[in-house]
């Protein structure tokens, strides 16, 4: 994988000077904050970054956007490669890695989950207090890449309680409400059985998904402060009493867009 991201970056570098400081990473249904950049210093479509995976995820629209927001120089993933479309974990983190390559030291990701704990309902924000991979995959198989971290590293601060902090007060301040808890990873593409869910809530799961640990792993590797926060787009099967579809996790998602955009937005001044 070095080979891959060390080619995309070289295209990168060829094609802007821009160093991004702050990674933002946009989940299913909440794409469109790449329109609200003040400033755009270099667009690319995924597909033209040699190295990069093509994206082929609904709610995906696979574009990296540099510019500048609250006054901070940020890098915009909008669409993410997930083990469901066939990629290893470590494909997954080809775009992230190669933003931490240039340089960039905050991350901040977003998604949508399956709410399994019973107090939570759809429409939620979720802060993420920290993960359960559920999976054999992990980012960092294959040989290590030292300028980027360690052989082993730790992951007990994986998940930044400063930053978490700053989330916080952006939400009190902005007069969000904001839940906390553990992601569950699972593969998918199928969504879970409701016997999967009653397992993971004794297990210590909060919310379900498919996507964000092999990042928060890639990052925290790379020693960059790194938050995540999951809507909350439905009810995880069983505690849901109907079927779940695609449809109501991109809808979930536009619908608490503009409170998603407000805590970025509030976290980008703080940070
Ligand atoms: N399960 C897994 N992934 C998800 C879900 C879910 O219920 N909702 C959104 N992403």
């Amino acid at each position: 994988m070095k080979e891959r991201i060390t080619i995309a970056k070289n295209y990168i570098e060829s094609k802007t000077e821009f160093k991004p400081e702050v990674i933002i990473v946009l989940g299913s249904g909440l794409g469109d904050y790449g329109n609200t950049i003040e400033s755009v210093a270099a667009e690319f479509s995924y597909s033209e970054i040699p190295g990069f995976p093509v994206s082929t995820a609904p709610g995906h629209a696979g574009k990296l956007t540099f510019g500048y927001k609250k006054d901070k120089r940020v890098a915009l993933l909008s669409g993410r490669f997930h083990c469901y479309e066939g990629y290893q974990a470590a494909e997954t983190v080809v775009p992230l890695r190669t933003l931490l390559m240039l340089g960039a030291n905050f991350v901040i990701l977003t998604n949508a989950a399956g709410g399994i704990n019973m107090d939570f309902q759809a429409g939620d924000l979720m802060v993420i207090t920290d993960h359960i991979n559920f999976s054999a995959h992990n980012a960092l198989t294959g040989p290590n890449i030292e300028e980027l971290g360690p052989r082993f590293p730790d992951m007990s601060f994986a998940y930044s309680k400063r930053l978490n902090r700053l989330l916080d007060e952006v939400a009190e301040e902005k007069g969000i409400s904001l839940r906390h808890g553990v992601y569950g990873y699972m593969v998918g593409p199928s969504y879970e059985t409701p016997a999967e869910i009653r397992a993971l809530r004794v297990l210590g799961a909060d919310a379900v998904g498919m996507s964000t640990v092999h990042e928060v792993v890639a990052a925290s590797h790379a020693g960059a402060e790194t938050a995540a926060v999951s809507c909350i787009s439905n009810l995880a099967a069983g505690v849901a009493q109907h079927a779940l579809t695609m449809e109501e996790v991109l809808e979930a998602g536009k619908a608490v867009a503009s409170k998603m955009r407000a805590l970025v937005d509030g976290f980008l001044e703080k940070i």
